[in-house]
């Protein structure tokens, strides 16, 4: 396999690429919990299923730090020539608005559930420090900020890899073979 740590003009490199798909796996597995810990029957199933959710939540939201640092001192490569105006809008568009919901997703969780006075342990290694007091109507507040950040991000990530697969199948250009691994 041939990758650079870096991102060069024509690819992501090492660090951008394990950081993207990690956070994608960390998101999955989100909505997974999310969605079986709302289905399930088992209260004590539902507690262990949302004990989770706040340690990979967590998870994400220290990668989600670690690579907006890491892409400000990190040039993505160039977009292809043939992309116009309002594509390449829509693309800077869409990515920071990704990176924006990776962070406020984690963030009104951590409010949410900090303010529902349950308290969090980071796979019951550590206590995650509440952020707020226990309080009834920020416990509300943040449910539906959070519920509703996690409808856009399933708006906008869909937007995102319609793009990715528009690009590889009807363009056919380089956009998503950049992000990645090179095995040759
Ligand atoms: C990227 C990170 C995260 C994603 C994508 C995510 C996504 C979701 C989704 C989709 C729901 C279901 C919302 C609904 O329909 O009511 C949910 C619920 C919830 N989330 Fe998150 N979440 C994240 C991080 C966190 C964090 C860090 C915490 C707390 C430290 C947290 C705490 C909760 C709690 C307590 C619930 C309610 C679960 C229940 O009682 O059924 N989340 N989350
Ligand atoms: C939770 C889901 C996802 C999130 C939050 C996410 C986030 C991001 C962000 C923030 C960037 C911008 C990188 C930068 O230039 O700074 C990016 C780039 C990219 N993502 Fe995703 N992504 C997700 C899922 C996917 C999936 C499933 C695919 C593949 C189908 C994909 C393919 C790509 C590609 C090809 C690029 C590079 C675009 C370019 O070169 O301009 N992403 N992603």
């Amino acid at each position: 396999m041939n990758i650079p740590i870096r991102n060069t003009r024509d690819a992501y490199g090492l660090i951008a690429q394990f950081f993207h798909w990690l956070i994608v796996v960390g998101i999955t597995l989100q909505y997974i919990w999310a969605w079986r810990a709302d289905e399930t029957d088992s209260i004590r199933l539902e507690y262990q299923l949302v004990v989770q959710h706040k340690s990979i939540g967590m998870t994400v939201l220290l990668l989600a730090v670690l690579r907006i640092a890491w892409r400000l001192f990190n040039r993505p490569p160039a977009l292809p020539d043939g992309m116009s105006g309002w594509q390449r809008f829509a693309a800077a568009f869409t990515h920071w608005a990704l990176y924006g919901l990776i962070l406020c997703m984690p963030i009104s969780g951590w409010i949410y559930s900090s303010a529902a006075g349950y308290g969090a342990e980071f796979y019951g290694l550590l206590d995650i420090p509440d952020l707020v007091g226990t309080s009834e109507g920020l416990e509300d507040v943040f449910h539906d900020v959070h519920e509703l950040l996690g409808t856009a991000l399933l708006v906008v990530a869909g937007v995102h890899v319609a793009a990715a697969l528009q690009h590889h199948f009807i363009k056919k250009d380089d956009v998503l073979k950049r992000m990645l691994p090179k095995w040759n």
